[in-house]
């Protein structure tokens, strides 16, 4: 039995690493199920895969994170027989997990140099500070070295966790969801990042949802389908209709659903928002939304999106303007308040804002709505259940059972237990930043429908996407936002996606556009 890494010396070589007939089952669960493949430096090896279908799992045994259960993994010829993230590490090889592990209370430099910062001479401060602007010329990330990661924005935590990578040597780099929550420019620079390591023969494994990145990134994709491997295949030779199908194992039907809007006749206005300005640089924002209504705000990133509705969600100070609910003039300091009268929202960082992974899926959906389950304060269990159940069908959360334990969850789960979280709140109005990231295909679609449901009962809806075409295509009506302002309103079904994009843009070319947003 072999526990140490592969030598330093190979580290710098060229990494072939093998998976070989390998199976990992969880307690009852077939995680992945006879995997072979390959994986080489100079690759941006793409793995794409529905929610569940095994992507992160088979990133973690690469990265020693989990043991497999039967086959092989063999790297450089090498066949593995324990395995550990710190062995991987010190073999060239780390990971960059889906649910971020950084230390939040420490600085971005010592969370880049924790655990190597120090010799038997003390702290090698000045070295590595040396290799922190080195790496900080070389990708351009523009971190602060000194300010706690705890007030970095996701994205921004995310570069500290890829320059950790780097500053470790690592030549394997396994990407899970990098980009789920960066801004379309970040995730430009952080492909050009990429390709400019694959050039340096570094061996990059990139797990995304967005086929268009894996399309546009990766040389090679790997395909996986419940645990099961479906092909692996130079990138030439897939297209998006082709990722779909394989993932989803049937032809794929990416339209927008359609909604019955017949349902509510004379809609009453649910919430009416005049000049609201806050310290965010929401500056001059004025929308209504009513009864039913999915109603959309189209803007690019930094154009107060986000902002305008973590305002109306009461979670940031408003300085100015007037909001009213069902007709009565509110004034929401806290989210909690927010809450209460029936105002919910899916916030664009998810992870950090919602669910608790010590408790069960049943917990996390009914703990801010336990009277909707108690008869006269007392929990009826049975109730509890069932209600549950149906909203777990309904979100299509996997696995299906009441009491799984999210930790052990699939990202794109979690995310679905948090929105049948809100949705169980029975809320008057649901405020959705980014309600499809991170989730797969087929589940985009279900969220889709359920916006349509939750709005064909009545449910007022006020939807933000970096994906414009997801606005256009669910919306009844849009407003236009720019530098904190909104200044046009349209109808989506009237309207070209092209001619939005030119407004938001303003005077730019139209191919120049395209690229952009
Ligand atoms: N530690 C664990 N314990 C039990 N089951 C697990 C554990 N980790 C993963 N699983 C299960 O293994 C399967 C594969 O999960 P995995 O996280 O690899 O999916 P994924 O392809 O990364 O999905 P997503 O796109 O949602 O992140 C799922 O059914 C998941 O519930
Ligand atoms: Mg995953």
């Amino acid at each position: 039995m072999s526990e140490e890494s592969i030598t330093t010396k190979q580290i710098d070589s060229f990494y072939k690493i093998t998976l070989s007939n390998l199976n990992k089952s969880f307690a009852g669960t077939e995680a992945l199920n006879n995997i072979n493949v390959e994986f080489n430096s100079g690759e941006i090896h793409g793995l794409v895969g529905q929610n569940g279908a095994g992507k992160s799992t088979l990133g973690k045994i690469i990265g020693g994170t989990h043991n497999l259960s039967t086959g092989e993994l063999i790297i450089n010829k090498k066949k593995i027989y324990k395995w550990t993230p710190k062995l991987a590490l010190d073999s060239g090889i780390a990971m960059i997990h889906q649910e971020l592990a950084l230390v939040p209370e420490m600085t971005v430099f010592n969370n880049i140099f924790l655990g190597i910062e120090k010799n038997k001479f003390g702290i090698l401060e000045n070295k590595n500070l040396k290799l922190f602007y080195d790496l900080e010329k070389n990708i351009g990330f523009g971190l602060d070295p000194n300010v706690k990661v705890s007030t970095l924005r996701i994205a921004d935590q995310q570069k500290v966790e890829i320059m950790r990578a780097l500053a470790r040597n690592a030549k394997v780099i396994i990407m899970d969801e990098p980009t789920s929550s960066l801004t379309n420019d970040e995730v430009k620079r952080l492909h050009l990042l990429m390709i400019k390591l694959q050039k340096q023969n570094y061996l990059i494994i990139y797990v995304s949802h967005f086929l268009e990145s894996i399309l546009s990134v990766c040389n090679k994709v790997t395909i996986l389908r419940d645990g099961k491997l479906i092909r692996t295949n130079n990138i030439i030779n897939e297209n998006k209709t082709s990722l779909v199908e394989a993932m989803l194992g049937k032809s794929a039907e990416i339209a927008y659903p359609k909604r019955n809007n017949s349902k509510i006749v004379n809609p009453t206005k649910i919430m009416d928002v005049s000049n609201l300005k806050t310290e965010t640089g929401v500056k001059n924002v004025s929308i209504n939304i009513k009864e039913g209504e999915v109603v959309g705000l189209l803007g690019l990133v930094g154009s107060g999106r986000t902002e305008t509705l973590r305002a109306i969600f009461g979670a940031d100070k408003i300085i100015d303007g007037n909001i009213t609910f069902l007709n009565q003039n509110i004034k929401l300091k806290t989210p909690k308040n927010a809450i209460k009268k029936g105002i919910v929202m899916i916030p664009e960082d998810r992870r950090k804002l919602g669910l608790v992974f010590s408790q069960n899926t049943k917990s996390n959906i009914t703990i801010t709505n336990l009277e909707k389950i108690s008869d006269v304060n007392i929990l009826n269990n049975t109730k509890e259940i069932k209600l549950v159940q149906k909203l777990i069908n309904e979100v299509d959360i996997k696995p299906d059972t009441t009491e799984g334990n999210i930790s052990y969850y699939s990202g794109g789960n979690q995310q679905k237990v948090l929105f049948a979280k809100w949705i169980f709140n029975s809320p008057k109005l649901i405020l959705l930043d980014e309600p499809t990231r991170g989730v797969d295909v087929g589940a985009k679609r279900k969220i889709y429908e359920l916006i349509n449901k939750l709005a064909e009962s009545g449910v007022g809806v006020l939807l933000v996407s970096s994906e414009l075409e997801e606005v256009m295509g669910l919306a009844d009506r849009a407003y236009l936002i720019k530098n904190g302002k909104t200044y046009d309103e349209i109808i989506p079904q009237n309207t070209l996606l092209d001619d939005v994009l030119f407004s938001l843009f303003e005077a730019k070319k139209d191919n120049e556009i395209k690229n952009e947003y």
